[in-house]
């Protein structure tokens, strides 16, 4: 009986794996936004009015909650969001630029055994992250900041801060009143 319920266990496992492989490989690529955001519902939490481009890539074996996006966000094209070990929260209208990455999961760089180590990522309302980006795991995004184009985010940044470069630092902060919603849904995205 043990052997039987642990044999289907693998198996539901191995369907679980493998359409997560179809949707990386494939259904991230269907042209119809609806039918390509409603099947990246089955691998993260998707808020109302929140578009999710072609070829973004779903690492996230753990459940649904391991990767929450809220309402009004867009991601774009090429992102790829990590949710292996840690958590992804993402709250309102986030606009993630094409080619970010955001990751929750590394090596330990001073590990003999070249071990990983992991932290929740968090990104507030209204955050603007600029095309290739990146988001390493443990940080907090406070709310109205803005990540420029090719920053490497290893802290927490302020809310309405300007951050670029590699490590990000502050550059500037931003002036908006943040009084808009993000409404994106164009007919085809590549
Ligand atoms: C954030 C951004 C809009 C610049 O904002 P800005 O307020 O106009 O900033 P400025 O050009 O006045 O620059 C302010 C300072 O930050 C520096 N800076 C600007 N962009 C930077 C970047 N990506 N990385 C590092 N430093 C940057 C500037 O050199 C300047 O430094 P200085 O004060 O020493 O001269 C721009 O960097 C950016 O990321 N654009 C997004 C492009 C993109 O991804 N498009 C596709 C998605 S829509």
């Amino acid at each position: 009986m043990a052997t039987s319920s642990s044999g289907l266990r693998y198996i539901k496992r191995f369907f679980q794996i493998f359409f997560l492989y179809l949707y990386n490989a494939l259904f991230n690529k269907i042209p119809f936004n609806f039918l390509r955001i409603f099947i990246a519902g089955f691998f993260m939490e998707i808020g109302k009015g929140t578009f999710i481009g072609f070829n973004v890539k779903i690492l996230n074996d753990k459940g649904r909650s391991q990767i929450k996006i809220g309402d009004n966000c867009s991601v774009n094209p090429d992102v790829l969001l990590d949710g292996r070990e840690g958590q992804i929260v993402i709250k309102d209208n986030v606009d993630i630029a094409r080619g970010s990455w955001i990751f929750t999961l590394e090596h330990d760089p001073h590990d003999d055994f070249h071990v990983t180590r992991s932290g929740d990522v968090c990104i507030e309302s209204h955050v603007w992250v600029a095309s290739r980006a990146t988001i390493l795991p443990g940080v907090t995004i406070g709310e109205g900041c803005v990540i420029a184009c090719g920053a490497v985010v290893t802290k927490d940044m302020p809310a309405m801060s300007m951050v670029g470069g590699v490590p990000a630092k502050v550059i500037g902060q931003r002036r908006s009143n943040l009084k808009y919603t993000i409404k994106y849904d164009p007919l085809f995205n590549v």
